[in-house]
């Protein structure tokens, strides 16, 4: 079964009443669990616009989106964030840490709904942590954190929900190549433990470290 799958998705963004522009044409596209996908395309040419489709962040205009089988078409907004919740971590550019947050309570805060214990959530909080490589960050600001320390914060706070998927838009947009390197050998290691991953770039190098790499241009997937 398709993880996800796109039948001729279009998003049509609407600035007016009589302007529009078609950002998504005719999106057909099947994800497979444990698949390490990168999209690749110029600026302006809908990269974003269908990952947020893809992370329930925003809908299509028309078409249609299965998630493990389950159509998100027509869900309400509760249900798209419960499944949202459940099944996707996100991973920006620009880290989007909470500022005067410590490394431990940025990364915990994903799990204040669910349930655990603070004690429980920091537990998961650190074991996350420890993953990324940032134990002795502790209780770092993201102020204290170079670049590269702050996205690993940031991808330790889209796993500690224990999501699927992970979704990454530009994950190294903002760093230099060697801590962009660490970022991308990090994504392979995760999706070596089964996570699947779907990651933005403008960079070759960084999606030739893919399995599969999708080119889309005007909106459309032309590779
Ligand atoms: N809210 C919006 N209203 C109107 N047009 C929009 C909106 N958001 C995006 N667009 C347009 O849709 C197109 C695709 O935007 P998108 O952000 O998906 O591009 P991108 O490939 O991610 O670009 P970049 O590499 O610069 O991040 C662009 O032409 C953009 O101007
Ligand atoms: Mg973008």
């Amino acid at each position: 079964m398709n993880l996800i799958h796109f039948i001729n998705v279009n998003k049509i963004y609407q600035a007016a009443e009589t302007v529009s522009f078609q950002a998504l044409k005719n999106i057909n596209l099947s994800v497979q669990k444990g698949e390490f996908l990168a999209i690749i395309g110029a600026s302006g040419s809908g990269k974003s616009t269908l990952i947020n489709i893809i992370g329930l962040l925003d809908r299509p205009t028309s078409g249609s989106y299965n998630l493990e089988g389950q159509d998100t078409t027509n869900s309400n907004q509760d249900t798209l964030a419960k499944l949202r919740n459940q099944k996707i971590g996100f991973v920006f550019q620009n880290f989007n840490l909470l500022p005067r947050t410590s490394t431990l309570q940025n990364v915990a805060l994903p799990l204040i709904y669910s349930g655990f214990s603070k004690k429980e959530r920091e537990q998961k909080a650190q074991q996350m942590i420890a993953e990324v490589g940032l134990s002795e960050k502790l209780n770092s600001h993201p102020n204290q954190l170079s670049g590269g320390q702050q996205q690993r914060v940031a991808i330790a706070r889209a796993l500690v929900t224990n999501p699927e998927i992970i979704l990454a838009d530009e994950p190294t947009g903002n760093l230099d190549s060697k801590s962009g390197g660490e970022i991308v050998e990090l994504f392979q290691k995760l999706n070596k433990t089964g996570k699947t991953i779907i990651m933005i770039t403008h960079e070759d190098n960084i999606a030739k470290h893919a399995k599969k790499i999708i080119h889309i241009k005007d909106g459309e997937i032309v590779r």
